[in-house]
């Protein structure tokens, strides 16, 4: 019997050997890949991945009670360390369903929504054993063997240990169940491809544990367990290599998150922050303010705000041993971006009679900023909590580029600490591009770095990044 083809045949079977060419494309690529891996992993190791002995891979670990059962010392350590990790930050879209997920994560490669991780049988991780939620701190493997997205900082977490996992668990466990289901992730072919991952691990994952150093001290082992472990600093503060992984070189030095700039913090005098005092940096990470050098706004506004400002006094003292001691990375820049800048004595009375235009840069600065930063720029309240903080010696008015300064004019700042409840306001809505570029010139100009300019397409740009 002959059968003649129907058009809808003819399409399954190009559809068909499209997707045939398509895995023979996609194995072919995982070869190559395993082959590369293969030589990388001979070759000199960057990072430790030997596990050790629970009680030597801990670090400095002494407020740990007693951690062998749900008593309520593990979940109150628990909750100290979803703190640590800022858990919160991400799993959180509605303040009003807490760790239920829903939260956008914007990749170059698409939209991820986080998961909801509350004890919700259904829709939470209620059915998931601690092996399950072990495994998927550690490993990036989900319940059903799913591999996750880097979006999700497994990269650090993998080098928590167990003990620590368990208590997060269990301070979870206590959670308010929430029934919610998060939106689907919005992909591209092929980054909605899950086992792609176990490429991109091959090449940007080292599973294991913490291994201490032991030519440093406890202090520092312990700055180095919470930083390049669970507090995750590296996901934002480290560049990134053409597959989106962290960089091995020039760790800390820098790196763009959603438009903001995550200043180079290595000890570097220059391009880092080696010129701040433990102290300024202490009180930078529990408060949000380092008066004279910076303020803590957009993404690093949020991890004050949900992670740092909890920390113990003696684990900031050790990040900031840790942060220390890291080889310093020059940005090539002459002058710390927290050291420009004079007050400005006779702009304003320079005004007195010039005409009114809707871009001009100084107008724009007195109409809109003046009111809190003082026409001098210097700022109103001095250094106390709350105060309006100077222009002049402010990391974001000096940094080599102006992104940061945008972004605070486009969404303003806010941030809650114990001590006060930050807001300046957003001029996205009420400034055009134009207007923000001419206000961040003048004020990189009289106040910053003068080299740091912007133009409104560049504004554009910073606007369209998404929160
Ligand atoms: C930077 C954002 C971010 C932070 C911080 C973060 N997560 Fe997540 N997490 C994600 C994303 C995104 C996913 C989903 C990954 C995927 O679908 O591949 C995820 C997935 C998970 C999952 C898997 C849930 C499931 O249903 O598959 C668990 C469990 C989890 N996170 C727990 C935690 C814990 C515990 C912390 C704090 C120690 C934490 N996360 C911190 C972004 C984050
Ligand atoms: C979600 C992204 C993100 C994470 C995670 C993060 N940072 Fe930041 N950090 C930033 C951004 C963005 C800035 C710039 C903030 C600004 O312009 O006000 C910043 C600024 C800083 C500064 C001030 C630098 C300066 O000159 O103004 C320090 C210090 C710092 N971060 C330390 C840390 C440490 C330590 C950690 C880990 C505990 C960490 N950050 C985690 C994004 C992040
Ligand atoms: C209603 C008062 C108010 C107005 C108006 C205002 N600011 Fe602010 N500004 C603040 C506060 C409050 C902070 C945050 C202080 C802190 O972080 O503790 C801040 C912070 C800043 C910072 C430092 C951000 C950082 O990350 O270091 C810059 C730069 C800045 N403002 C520029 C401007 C410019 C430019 C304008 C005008 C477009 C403006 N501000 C208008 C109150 C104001």
């Amino acid at each position: 019997m002959k059968t003649t083809k129907s058009p809808a045949a003819a399409t399954a079977n190009h559809e068909r050997e499209r997707r045939a060419r398509a895995a023979i494309a996609a194995a072919l690529f995982c070869a190559f890949a395993l082959y590369i891996a293969w030589h990388a992993s001979h070759e000199s190791q960057t990072r430790p991945i030997d596990e050790l002995p629970m009680s030597t891979a801990r670090g400095d670990d002494t407020s740990t009670p007693n951690v062998n059962a749900d008593t309520p010392d593990l979940i109150k350590r628990g909750e100290y360390l979803t703190r640590v990790g800022d858990c919160a930050a991400c799993h959180t879209a509605d303040p009003g369903r807490p760790f239920a997920g829903g939260l956008p994560i914007s990749t170059p490669f698409g939209k991820i929504y986080t998961p909801n991780i509350t004890p919700d049988p259904a829709t939470g991780i209620g059915q998931w054993s601690d092996t399950d939620f072990v495994r998927a701190l550690h490993e990036g493997i989900g319940k059903g063997g799913e591999q996750f997205y880097p979006a999700f900082p497994y990269v650090e977490f993998s080098r928590m240990t167990e003990q620590d996992v368990h208590a997060i668990r269990a301070y979870l466990n206590t959670l308010a169940p929430v029934h919610y289901t998060p939106p689907a992730n919005e992909l591209r072919f092929p980054f909605n491809q899950r086992w792609l991952m176990i490429v991109w691990n091959l090449f940007n994952f080292n599973e294991g544990r913490f291994v201490p150093d032991p030519k440093q001290s406890a202090e520092f082992n312990r700055g180095a367990y919470l930083v390049e472990g669970l507090a995750h600093c590296e996901e934002c503060h480290t560049p990134r290599n053409f597959m989106q992984g962290l960089k091995t070189t020039g760790r800390f030095s820098g790196a763009t998150q959603a438009g903001w700039q995550a200043y180079n913090i290595t000890p570097d005098r220059t391009s880092g922050i080696g010129n701040w005092s433990d102290d300024v940096l202490i009180a930078y990470l529990s408060t949000g303010v380092a008066a004279g050098h910076a303020y803590a706004a957009g993404p690093m506004a949020d991890v004050v705000q949900h992670s740092t400002q909890y920390l113990t006094h003696e684990d900031l003292r050790s990040i900031v041993a840790y942060l220390r001691a890291l080889p310093p990375v020059s940005g090539g820049v002459t002058r710390p971006r927290d050291a420009w800048g004079t007050p400005a004595v006779d702009d304003v009375t320079a005004l007195r009679g010039t005409a009114i235009t809707t871009d001009n840069g100084l107008q724009l600065f007195v109409a809109n900023c003046a009111s809190c930063h003082h026409w001098t720029g210097a700022g109103v309240g001095a250094s106390a909590p709350g105060a309006y903080p100077s222009l002049i010696h402010n990391s974001v008015a000096g940094a080599p580029s102006a992104d940061n300064l945008a972004m605070v004019i486009l969404h303003g700042v806010r941030r809650q600490t114990k001590d006060s409840d930050v807001l300046m306001p957003a001029f996205g809505d009420a400034l055009s591009n134009q207007q923000v570029a001419a206000i961040s010139n003048y004020v990189t100009k009289r106040f910053g770095n003068p080299q740091a300019t912007l133009t409104a397409n560049e504004v554009a740009a910073l606007r369209a990044q998404p929160q």
